[in-house]
């Protein structure tokens, strides 16, 4: 558990004095109401800092998170991140009570792509294994065979025994497993819809104004973005490169708040200021964070059937990803 003064000094790299002021009344009662509850924290790394840092137990990419989701012993899991991954955290432990601040915080991604799409894509090609991307709801989860995310989908594409893989909804990660396999994949017109702003131009043209910098991509980009990147990755694997290769000036290709996070952890290390927010993710804040403990809202509930097919999806990924 972090003190204040540690929790304040993370904070500094991102707000005004005043404003973390401000915020740390609220972070101090957040954190005790979670210890009263017994509640765990799990934040995504596209939080912003003030939640990030201040309330959340534990942070990470969507991969890790769904397996501490899968592993705690807390009795109510609160999700600081979008709907799909509350939902996944469900699917993993059914038993729970998981929370999210607040239910509008969805996904493009999500959004694009229902349980009836992929039921036409299977009469389609019959007997061709379906990936789903971890970003998109329950039901349509519950259609799959295996879930991967940004982390490991060429692992988990790769590892099928199949020439040909149906892998829903984003199309341009489908486009760079497409480039890391030999199976024929079947995609579908879903994006994200934060990365899919950036363009090979945006890419050159910081390149052009900082030649030394180190670019590093979502892979929810399209194929050309990340072949003029240096690195592609979820986003742990994103901050695990930077602290591997020592890069000293960086360009983000991603959601503005994992650079205010990363500014914070590599202090010694320059951010080229260029970034884009995804709305969903910046609907959770400290305020409904803590009226979600006051008021054990909102929960998350899937029915049985969801449950028992969605979460083999899963577990078979999480099987594959950490044997
Ligand atoms: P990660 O799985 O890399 O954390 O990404 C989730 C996400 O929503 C990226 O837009
Ligand atoms: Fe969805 Fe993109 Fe936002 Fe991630 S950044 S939650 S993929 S809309």
């Amino acid at each position: 558990m972090k003190t204040l003064e540690e929790i304040k000094k993370s904070l500094e790299s991102t707000y005004l004095s005043h404003e973390i002021d401000e915020k740390l009344p609220l972070i101090e009662e957040i954190n005790r109401l979670k210890k009263e509850k017994n509640a765990i924290l799990l934040g995504h790394n596209y939080m912003t800092p003030d939640v990030f840092f201040g309330v959340s137990d534990i942070t990470g990419d969507s991969l890790y998170l769904s397996k501490v989701a899968a592993e705690t012993d807390a009795d109510i899991i609160l999700f600081n991140g979008v709907h799909f991954m509350a939902e996944t955290a469900k699917l993993m432990s059914p038993e729970k009570k998981v929370l999210i601040a607040d239910l509008k915080a969805g996904c493009s991604l999500a959004e694009s792509i229902t349980r009836e799409d992929v039921k036409k894509l299977k009469a389609q090609y019959p007997g061709v294994p379906v990936v789903t991307y971890v970003n998109c709801t329950a039901e349509v989860k519950a259609e799959t065979d295996i879930c991967c995310t940004s982390a490991n989908a060429a692992q988990i594409v790769n590892s099928l025994d199949s020439d040909t893989v149906i892998f829903l909804p984003d199309e341009y990660l489908a486009g760079n497993v497409q480039n890391q396999t030999n199976k024929k994949i079947i995609s579908f017109p879903g994006r994200c819809m934060v990365h899919e702003m950036y363009t090979e131009e945006d890419i050159l043209s910081v390149r052009r104004q900082w030649p030394e910098v180190a670019v590093i991509s979502h892979p929810e980009c399209n194929k050309d973005v990340v072949a003029v990147s240096d690195y592609s990755g979820s986003t742990s694997q994103m901050s695990k490169y930077i602290k591997d290769s020592g890069a000293k000036n960086i360009f983000l290709v991603t959601e503005c708040s994992m650079g205010d996070n990363l500014r914070t952890e590599f202090p010694d290390r320059t951010f080229v200021s260029s970034c884009r927010t995804c709305p969903h993710m910046k609907k959770i804040t400290l305020e409904k964070i803590r009226d979600a403990l006051v008021y054990e809202q909102f929960e998350v509930k899937l029915k049985p059937e969801i449950i028992e097919k969605g979460r083999l999806a899963v577990q078979r990924m999480l099987d594959l990803s950490f044997k």
